[in-house]
This record gives structure tokens, sequence and C-alpha cells, in this order.
């Protein structure tokens, strides 16, 4: 097994709808023992997984995820856009991606997704509270670390949770001067930035100030070995099934 994380995003997304139930079970193929995967909340105030702030690209219906209820997201394919075989695959609930973990043991990368519309505030308060109840029901072997790029998400968690891991997640062009103070306000021990404009400088003053780092997303197997000898600890990946070791030997 590789020493450093090797974080599969959004399940294995080249064989599998990405963020449904037959992704994360890819993982089980393989020796893979990381997963990545988004949080987000209907306008009924059910907790599901998706990527995306609208239902349009990953699933067969249209529009915001807020503006959908749970009934009708729940009648919809979250896996024909990607192929016939998994039109049958829906848009997962939390319980049963905590189901999951439980049965698997994989550690995981939850990213809260910023809630936008004029519920907003209303409909993240609820988005965590339910998350931090279901963080309860979640395996004590198992790893969780609660990331997002909203600064918002990531103060409701800690309001609510102290003793959460969180990471802040950073895009090249929101790494700033003053990414230390956010770290330091939110709390965060772990910092998620984006590969691109990421340099050995940047990691060594990260690792100087004592911050675990998971970049994100890497797809190429030389350029996730330069990071890990640089010192960053982990990578998302979406060819998590590629790494070396990562493939289950017959037999075994
Ligand atoms: O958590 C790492 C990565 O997933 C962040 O970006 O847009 O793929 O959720 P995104
Ligand atoms: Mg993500």
């Amino acid at each position: 097994m590789h020493s450093k994380k090797i974080i599969a995003h959004r399940g294995v997304p080249t064989l599998a709808p990405e963020n449904t139930m037959a992704a994360f079970e890819k993982l089980t193929d393989f020796n893979i023992n990381w997963l990545e995967t988004d949080l987000g909340i209907t306008k009924d105030r059910r907790v599901v997984v998706l990527h995306d702030d609208d239902l349009d690209r990953t699933t067969s219906l249209s529009g915001a995820l807020t503006e959908t209820t749970y009934p009708n997201l729940a009648k919809a394919s979250a896996g024909a856009w990607f192929g016939s075989e998994y039109a049958q695959e829906t848009v997962p609930t939390l319980e049963q991606l905590i189901t999951f973990l439980n049965r698997t043991k994989i550690n995981v990368n939850i990213e809260l997704k910023a809630v936008t519309g004029d519920h907003a505030n209303e409909l993240a308060d609820s988005l965590v509270a339910q998350f931090v109840a279901a963080l309860d029901q979640i395996d004590p072997s198992i790893r969780v670390i609660v990331s997002s790029f909203s600064p918002v998400m990531l103060y409701k968690l800690k309001s609510r949770k102290a003793d959460v891991e969180t990471a802040v997640l950073f895009e090249q062009h929101t790494f700033y001067d003053d990414w230390l103070l956010i770290m330091q306000a939110l709390d965060a021990k772990i910092i998620h930035p984006e590969d691109h404009g990421l340099t050995k400088a940047k990691v060594t003053m990260m690792k100087d100030h004592g911050y675990e780092i998971n970049v994100w997303t890497v797809d190429k197997i030389d350029k996730a070995n330069q990071l890990f000898n640089w010192g960053v600890d982990g990578i998302f990946t979406n060819i998590a099934d590629a790494f070396p070791g990562m493939q289950k030997q017959s037999g075994k």
C-alpha cells in the first residue's frame, strides 16, 4: 500500500459515473483506501452526493439542486449520461455514503459544497447540522477529513463540532498571502491547494507552518511523484486505479 494518500476523486470516475455508488464500489476492486466526494442539499433539505450546483451535467434532470425536491431527484438517473449500463444509478444520499464507508472502512474526504440561492444560509445550516449528526454514525476506524472552498461552510461546521479534521481548499487564483490568516481563522490543520501554480517553495512554506497538504487534482503519476518528493502528503486523482500498488493480485 502506498505510504502517501492516493485519494480517489469522486470514486473512480473513468470506470463508472462520478459520485455514484457504482463509482464508489469500484474502489473495492483495487487497493484504494481513500475516497473524495462532494455533498449538497435539496430544496426539501435532503443531503446528497453531488458535485455541481445544478443537475444538468450528471443527471437526467436539469436545474439547481436547491430547487429540486428529493422525491423528484430520486427518480432521476445519475448514470445514463456515462453509459446505458449505469442508467439505474441514482444520486446517493448521505446515508448511502455512510453505509458504504462503514462496510468498506475506506477513509474519506467529504467536501461540503457552498450553498447558493435565496435560502443559502438556511440550507447551509441544515446541511451542516445533518452532516454533524451523521459523523457520529461513521465507524471510528475511518479517518474523515472535511473540506470546503467555502469559509462559510467550514465556519458553520467548526461552530457545531470543533474536533472535526478540516481542510481549506484553495484554487490557484484564490491562494494569496492571506492564506495563513484564512487557515488560522478557520482553525484548519490541513490545506488542499490546486496543483496548477503550486511550487516546491509554496509546499515548503505550508509545511514550515505544520500543515498536512493534499493537492487536487493530479492525473499524472509523474506529477504526483514530484509533489510527494516536495513533501505533499496526498493527492486527489481521477486515476487512483492506475497508481502503482493499486491492482489487486489474483488469488488474494
Ligand atoms: O476536493 C478536491 C477537489 O474535489 C476539489 O474540487 O471541484 O473537484 O470538487 P472539485
Ligand atoms: Mg470535490
